[in-house]
């Protein structure tokens, strides 16, 4: 099939890229910056140029013809400060990530059904929503959070408008992927010197805070590649979660994670301290959010994760 993957040059796009020429796509990747263009033809895709936030520029290049659309559009692979964290909603990378999640949605949407296509995949974020009521792992079917941390809100929104907006499609099939946290190369949590989550665990100013209770699941970014090709072929309409099969609290992953990355044991923090330093939402994170169940990807898509547990994911998978 000829499959348009906006995000071609992103941590998950340069690992979708190969993996859906391996299973015999045509793939044309679009980027906003010209000078990218020669990374997405070394992945073997055809480039194009767009900027995502503007319609008509979307829809002209999506005249390719594409018969499946796949979303892959953040601005959240910058540094984030401690002050970031503090005030989500006011970060440039997340202000612009809900736009490219809202406005950019829409584009794809209406080029996609513009020019025929018949599958929609689109990129989503399952961490930090589900309530923090019931057991440690959730299921798609599960409610989200009624109250979340007024840091996360407008983020929650955006998310939430994709969602909705890429599941109610009439004219074919729309998947949503709730990615867990990626780890591995390109990303935020690998062996590179600048990457985002992994510096601050090396500077051992990622401490685990109170009980370090709350869950978090994880995703190697070649397993989430290999989950988004698949979705590119099945799967059915609705939201799909994509992450390992062992979600595990933050005392339990993150001094495996210290060591993987050859730094000291995380410290640990009271929970009032935490909340002080870092703001509710990073003490929410920390304490109470909920892992996922990937047991419907399993099951529709036939999907495993080859690192199937963070804990040999982080000793294996970070390189
Ligand atoms: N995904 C999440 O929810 C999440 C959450 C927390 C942390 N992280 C971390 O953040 C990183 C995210 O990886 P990712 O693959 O999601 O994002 P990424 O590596 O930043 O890739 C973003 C992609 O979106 C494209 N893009 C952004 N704005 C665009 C625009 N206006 N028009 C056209 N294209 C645009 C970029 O293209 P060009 O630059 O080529 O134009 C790039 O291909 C990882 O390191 C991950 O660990 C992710």
């Amino acid at each position: 099939m000829k499959v348009f993957v906006a995000g071609a040059t992103g941590a998950l796009g340069r690992a979708l890229v190969p993996q859906l020429l391996a299973r015999g796509h045509e793939v044309v990747g679009m980027t906003r910056s010209a000078s990218k263009q020669d990374l997405v033809r070394s992945l073997g895709a055809r480039p194009v140029v767009a900027d995502a936030l503007d319609p008509d520029a979307v829809a002209q290049v999506a005249s390719a013809e594409p018969e499946v659309v796949v979303h892959q559009l953040t601005a959240l692979s910058g540094p984030m400060s401690v002050r970031d964290a503090r005030h989500l909603e006011r970060s440039l990378a997340f202000t612009i990530t809900n736009r490219l999640r809202t406005e950019a949605t829409d584009h794809l949407l209406a080029a996609g059904r513009a020019v025929g296509a018949r599958r929609f995949v689109a990129q989503s974020f399952g961490a930090w929503r589900f309530a923090r009521t019931g057991g440690p792992v959730q299921t798609e079917a599960e409610p989200l959070d009624p109250d979340p941390p007024a840091a996360l809100r407008p983020g929650l929104a955006a998310i939430l408008h994709l969602e909705q907006a890429v599941t109610t499609i009439e004219w074919g099939e729309g998947l949503v992927l709730r990615y867990g946290s990626f780890y591995g190369p390109g990303t935020g949590i690998s062996l590179a010197p600048d990457a985002v989550m992994a510096a601050p665990i090396r500077r051992r100013r990622f401490p685990i805070v109170g009980e370090g209770g709350g869950v978090w699941s994880h995703v190697h970014i070649e397993d989430a590649a290999a989950a988004t090709a698949i979705a590119v072929e099945r799967g059915q309409t609705g939201v799909y979660n994509v992450v390992d099969d062992e979600p595990a609290p933050v005392r339990e992953w993150l001094p495996v994670l210290a060591t993987a990355l050859h730094a000291k044991p995380p410290r640990r923090v009271p929970r009032w301290l935490g909340r002080l330093a870092a703001g509710e939402m990073a003490t929410v994170m920390m304490t109470e959010v909920r892992g996922a169940s990937n047991d419907k990807a399993k099951r529709e898509l036939g999907w495993r994760p080859r690192h199937a547990s963070w804990r040999q994911g982080f000793a294996q998978g970070l390189g």
